[in-house]
């Protein structure tokens, strides 16, 4: 009889060992996990890379495509979409696309070519045109970028923005405005033309005037219109993430066609760098539209470094042409724009149209 005890208690000795043992192993998966999921970085880098074989790999910060798609489904069914779209037989796309995956590692050490950036995006269109399939836009956005002699910043802008505007579900063109010859350089014209030109082609109803260098960190930033002007590039790296000042309007911004034409476009005639995106702000200002813009964090974006190009140098006169954008607005804009196209060229991501500005 005395025999049994020991068994009894070594019985419950072991099971507690494994209590132990399971319990710890549970403490040890859980740290592992919270840590390998702060480590965003590398699992965020795989998924930036784009699928060869589909549309736009998934860019996420989990580090796993089967839960980022659940995640999306979950989001989808949150949003159902029971609109019709008027006048079409596709549902309208939901306000909030549950393809977004929100922060997106941005780096500009490996170069792109431009044949990896059509094959890894085979939905996009002649002269850069794309539409969701599956639903009707909410917005037609022309996108409007000033350049001059900056191919290798256009080749990483395609390969980053052409797969966030298809998770955005845009339906969307892409328009580079070339400046022909070597005088010096007006990015506001350049903007203008961009919108004349877009506007020939396609019932446009939203722009977006980004400059070349400047790619979003987060496509949670919609390239897209709203109520008020948008800017959309308001934490740049160059600037440590943070605004230069609260009037700052330059990189990336949006506008609807009646935003953009109530304040007579942007000004023709600051040429060589700086003013021209003070005068834009004085302009809406003007009006008394104030300016719309996402958070700080979804706002991220990166600037891909380069020296200044020739022809750009800083603008002696934009101190004097700012202080009097009220006077100027009406005369000087869309309204009174002239500029001669000498090419245009539907390429595969883009279109490329080559214009002759004349000169200051
Ligand atoms: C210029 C703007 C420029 C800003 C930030 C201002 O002084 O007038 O054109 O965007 O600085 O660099």
């Amino acid at each position: 009889m005395a025999s049994a005890e020991p068994t009894v208690n070594f019985n419950v000795l072991h099971r507690t060992c494994k209590l132990v043992v399971l319990l710890c192993f549970l403490h040890i998966s859980v740290t592992v996990f919270f840590y390998v999921r702060s480590l965003d970085i590398p699992f965020s880098f795989v998924q930036n890379q784009q699928t060869r074989a589909g549309i736009t790999g998934p860019i996420g910060t989990t580090g796993s495509t089967e839960a980022a798609k659940l995640h999306l489904e979950a989001k989808a069914a949150a949003e159902p979409e029971d609109e019709l779209a008027a006048g079409k037989s596709l549902k309208k796309c939901p306000q909030t696309s549950p393809l977004l995956v929100g922060p997106l590692r941005v780096e500009f050490n490996i170069p792109v070519s431009l044949d990896e950036v059509e094959e890894t995006n085979p939905n996009v269109g002649p002269g850069g045109r794309y539409k969701p399939k599956d639903c009707a836009a909410l917005q037609k956005v022309a996108i409007i970028i000033p350049f001059r002699k900056r191919d290798e910043h256009l080749k990483f802008w395609l390969y980053y923005l052409h797969p966030i505007l298809q998770r955005q579900q845009l339906d969307y063109g892409v328009y580079v405005i070339n400046q022909d010859g070597d005088e010096i350089f007006n990015r506001a014209k350049l903007l203008n033309v961009g919108y004349a030109e877009a506007m020939k082609e396609y019932d446009y109803d939203c722009f977006v005037f980004s400059d070349v260098d400047l790619i979003p960190m987060d496509d949670r930033n919609i390239y897209k219109c709203f109520s008020q002007p948008r800017h959309l590039s308001v934490s740049m790296d160059k600037f440590g993430f943070r605004l230069p000042y609260n009037q700052y309007f330059g990189g990336v911004s949006s506008m609807m066609k009646e935003q953009y034409l109530r304040i007579n476009g942007f000004p023709n005639n600051y040429w060589g760098w700086g003013g021209e995106d003070d005068d834009i702000y004085n302009r809406l200002a003007s009006k008394g539209m104030t300016i719309s813009r996402p958070s700080g964090d979804v706002g991220k974006c990166r600037m891909i470094r380069h020296e200044r190009d020739k022809q750009n140098e800083p603008n002696p006169q934009r101190f004097d042409r700012i202080a009097h954008t009220r006077e100027t607005m009406n005369k000087d804009g869309i309204k009174s724009l002239s500029y001669k196209v000498v090419s245009k060229e539907r390429l595969p991501l883009y279109t490329k149209i080559t214009v002759d500005i004349g000169k200051p």
